[in-house]
């Protein structure tokens, strides 16, 4: 799968120990993130991977920041993105599977790399279920364009 990732100054060891990761799983990787340790704003690589995604490049995106939280807001702002804070499996899975989630965000400061590792692997292999969940998904779309179920 080609997947985008993007992280601000606070992922950047959890982002480069991901795409090695994916690598070697065999998945195609966009690094959009930055690679220094100096601080930088999460919103721009919230951007950076949301268009790629959504312009189809990339199936999937992943986003890191210090606790993921800033990131992922940042990319729910964006027309067609649903992004998932995730930090564990089970959730991920719920979210491909219920949600049908485009990009997963984590947190550097808040798991591990073992438990970054599961969560993708998990984001990346997981469908969406649709029937009910189609007409919640379509509900959230809903919102997302004209800010209103009515
Ligand atoms: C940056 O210091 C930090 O605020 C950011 O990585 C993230 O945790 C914000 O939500």
């Amino acid at each position: 799968m080609k997947v985008a990732i993007g992280n601000d100054h606070g992922g950047v060891e959890l982002k480069n120990h991901l795409v090695d990761y994916l690598k070697k799983n065999g998945h195609e990787v966009v690094n959009v993130g930055t690679d220094e340790n100096a601080s930088t704003d999460y919103p721009i690589y919230a951007e950076r991977v949301a268009k790629k995604v959504l312009s189809g490049e990339c199936e999937r995106g992943i986003l890191i920041c210090g606790t993921g939280i800033g990131i992922s807001i940042s990319a729910n702002k964006i027309h067609g993105v649903r992004c998932a804070l995730c930090s564990e499996p089970v959730s991920a899975a719920l979210a491909r599977q219920h949600n049908d989630a485009n990009i997963v965000a984590m947190g550097a400061r808040t798991i591990g790399p073992v438990m970054a590792e599961e969560i993708v692997k998990t984001f990346l292999t997981e469908g969406f279920d649709g029937g009910r969940h189609a007409l919640r998904v379509d509900k959230i779309m809903k919102l997302d364009r004209d800010g209103t179920l009515e």
